[in-house]
């Protein structure tokens, strides 16, 4: 099965990655966390994402689509992926499109997690990651156990330096005016599932296992 989580900036698609990729037996591939990890090591490809991923911008479809592709590739992809953060524009979903049609497979399912624009500011103020494992934390809606340190591996959490409130409202107007395009897409292709992700984490999941059980049957 190859599922697309779909969302704005801090709606809730890392969170709901951790929890669906085990319920699914699928891997977790997201390019913002692609990036951020050949940022941590220097890559000339971290560097080139740098320099938008700071303002807010998006990285050149080009560069993106190689990465990902280059990603599932990987044979521990083969079971199926839960794409988190991609595609991101048209030229992306059409991409993936064609690179699953010439393998014999494609996209089951977009999953839209939608949340109020001040929601998505608040969570994102709020957030902490870890550095190893990249699994998001809430100051107050989902804490660790330890201050500062991740419940699964124990890695340092960090704030993102794209959280700040002004890169923020920057990257909701990207998703508005170039990611929401998408939704309208996988929606023509019958394959697009609503979730209301204003609501408690645990009541998000329940609600997007129910849908995608419900698409199966
Ligand atoms: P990316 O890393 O993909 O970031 P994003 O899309 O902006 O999404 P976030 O990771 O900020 O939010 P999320 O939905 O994962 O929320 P989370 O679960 O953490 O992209 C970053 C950058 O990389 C882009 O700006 C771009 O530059 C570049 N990039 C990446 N992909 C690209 C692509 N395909 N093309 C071009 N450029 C690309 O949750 C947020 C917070 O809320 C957490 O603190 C969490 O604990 C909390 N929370 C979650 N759910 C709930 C809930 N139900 N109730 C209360 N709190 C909650
Ligand atoms: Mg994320
Ligand atoms: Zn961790």
């Amino acid at each position: 099965m190859n599922v697309v989580l779909l969302g704005a900036p801090g709606a809730g698609k890392g969170t709901q990655a951790a929890v669906l990729t085990k319920q699914l037996g699928v891997v977790h591939v997201a390019s913002g966390d692609l990036f951020r990890k050949a940022l941590s090591e220097n890559t000339e490809l971290g560097l080139l994402a740098k320099s938008y991923m700071e303002k807010g911008d998006l990285v050149p479809d080009e560069v993106t689509i190689e990465m990902v592709l280059e990603r599932i590739r990987q044979p521990d992809c083969a079971p199926g992926v839960l794409f988190d953060g991609f595609p991101r524009t048209l030229s992306q979903a059409q991409a993936l499109d064609e690179k699953l049609d010439g393998e014999g497979k494609r996209i089951d399912r977009a999953v839209y997690i939608e949340v109020p624009e001040e929601e998505l500011v608040k969570r994102l103020s709020g957030r902490w990651i870890c550095r190893e494992c990249q699994t998001p934390y809430h100051s107050e809606s989902s804490p660790p156990k330890v201050a500062g340190k991740c419940d699964v591996c124990g890695g340092e959490l960090y704030q993102r330096a794209d959280d700040t409130e002004e890169t923020v409202r920057e990257r909701l107007k990207v998703f508005f005016s170039q990611t929401l395009p998408i939704v309208e897409y996988y929606e023509k292709q019958g394959k697009l599932l609503r979730v209301d992700g204003d609501r408690d984490i645990e009541e998000v999941s329940a609600a997007i296992a129910r849908l995608l059980e419900a698409g199966n049957a």
